[in-house]
C-alpha cells in the first residue's frame, strides 16, 4: 500500500526559544491510502500543531526544526512555501478547529466554494456554481441553493463546519485532515459532523486524519490510532489493539475517561494533573509526573518508541517489561 503521508522525526519549537521550548519532538507516523488515522491526546498535546506542520501552515511563532514530511512521495520539509502550495487543496486539505476563523466573513458561502473550484479545478463560473451546490448537498446542508448566497454569520456553528468540509472536499483531495469540530459546538452537532465525516470517508475511500480528545470518537471511525502526549508519540496501534490491549499508561487512563452514557456515570474519570508547559518538559518520559506507575528510570531519559508487535508501538519502559509493575 502506498503512503499518502509519511512523517519522521518531526520536531517543532517556538521560533523565539528554539533551545528552551518543545512543541513536537521526534514525531513519526504514516497514513496509507484509504486509511483513517485517529490522533488523540489531551488539550495542549500538540495535535493541531502537528496538523499545521503537515499542511505547511505553522504560524510564524513556531518553527519546524527537524524531520521529514512526505506527501505522495514528495519530500516537503525544508522546502519553500511554494512547494507546499502545490499540494494543498489538491492533494491534502484540512478542516480547522475554528470554522469561523477560517471562513471569510464578508464573502458569500457560494463564492468561497466556487473560488476553490475555479482555481483548483479550473471550472467555469456556471459549472463551479453547480458543483458548489452538489458539495453542499453532499455535506447535507438543508436548502443548499439558498445557502450559496448566505454569509457565514447567517449559519449556525454546525452549518459552518459543514461548509468548511465542503470547501475542503472541493478540489477532491487525497488526504483530509479534520481537526475536531470545535468544542464550542454542542455534543449533538459534533456527533452529526462526525457521522458526516464517516459517511463521506466510506463513500469515497478518502484517506483521513481525524484529530480529537475523545477515544470514543476514534472507536467509531479510525483504523489506526496515534496517541500524542506533550508533543511526543506515546503509542500507535490498530484501533482494536488500542481498546483491547493498550500498552501505555496514558492510553489506559484516556480510555477510562471515555464518557459511558449507558452506565450514566455522573462524573468522568479525568487524569490528575496537566500536560506540561512547552518551556518545562520533564527530562524523562513526559508523562512520568502524572503516571501512577512511574519509577526512577522513567524520569531519567525519554523512553524510545519501540515495537511491541507488528504495527503496535509504545514509548514506555513498563510496556516492555523493563520495569516491574508495582504491586
Ligand atoms: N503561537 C504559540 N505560542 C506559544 N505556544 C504555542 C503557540 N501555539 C501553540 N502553542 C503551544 O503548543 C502546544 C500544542 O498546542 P496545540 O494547539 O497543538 O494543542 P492541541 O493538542 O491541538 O490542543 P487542543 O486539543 O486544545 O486543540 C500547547 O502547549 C500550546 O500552548
Ligand atoms: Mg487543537
Amino acid at each position: 500500500m502506498t503512503d499518502v503521508l509519511a512523517v519522521a522525526g518531526l520536531t517543532v519549537r517556538l521560533t523565539a526559544h528554539p533551545e528552551r521550548s518543545s512543541i513536537l519532538d521526534d514525531v513519526g507516523f504514516s497514513v496509507a491510502e484509504g486509511e483513517v488515522l485517529g490522533i488523540v491526546g489531551e488539550s495542549g498535546s500538540g495535535k493541531s500543531m502537528l496538523a499545521l506542520s503537515v499542511m505547511g501552515l505553522l504560524p510564524p511563532a513556531l518553527t519546524l526544526r527537524a524531520g521529514r514530511i512526505s506527501v505522495l512521495g514528495d519530500e516537503l520539509a525544508g522546502r519553500p512555501r511554494e512547494a507546499w502550495r502545490v499540494h494543498r487543496g489538491r492533494d491534502m486539505a484540512m478542516i480547522f478547529q475554528e470554522p469561523m476563523t477560517s471562513l471569510n466573513p464578508v464573502m458569500r458561502i457560494g463564492t468561497q466554494i466556487t473560488e476553490v473550484l475555479r482555481w483548483r479545478g479550473g471550472l467555469g463560473r456556471t459549472e463551479a456554481r453547480q458543483r458548489a451546490l452538489e458539495l453542499l448537498e453532499q455535506v447535507e446542508i438543508p436548502s443548499p441553493r439558498r445557502r450559496l448566497d448566505a454569509y457565514p454569520h447567517e449559519l449556525s456553528g454546525g452549518m459552518r463546519q459543514r461548509v468548511m468540509i465542503a470547501i475542503a472536499l472541493a478540489a477532491s483531495p487525497k488526504l483530509l485532515i479534520a481537526d475536531e469540530p470545535s468544542t464550542a459546538l454542542d455534543v449533538t452537532v459534533q456527533a452529526q459532523i462526525l457521522d458526516l465525516l464517516r459517511s463521506l470517508q466510506r463513500r469515497s475511500g478518502l484517506t483521513m486524519i481525524l484529530i480529537t480528545h475523545d477515544l470514543g470518537v476514534i472507536a467509531e471511525i479510525a483504523d489506526r490510532v496515534m496517541v500524542l502526549y506533550a508533543g511526543r508519540v506515546a503509542e500507535t496501534a490498530p484501533v482494536r489493539t488500542i481498546f483491547d490491549a493498550p500498552a501505555h499508561p496514558y492510553t489506559r487512563l484516556l480510555l477510562e475517561s471515555i464518557p459511558d452514557i449507558a452506565a450514566r456515570r455522573e462524573r468522568l474519570a479525568t487524569i490528575p494533573g496537566a500536560v506540561p508547559d512547552v518551556f518545562s518538559m520533564p527530562p524523562g518520559c513526559r508523562f512520568a509526573p502524572r503516571c501512577p506507575y512511574r519509577q526512577a528510570p522513567c524520569e531519567q531519559a525519554p523512553p524510545a518508541l519501540r515495537p511491541l508487535a507488528t504495527d503496535h508501538h509504545a514509548a514506555c519502559l513498563l510496556a516492555f517489561g523493563e520495569l516491574a509493575m508495582p504491586a
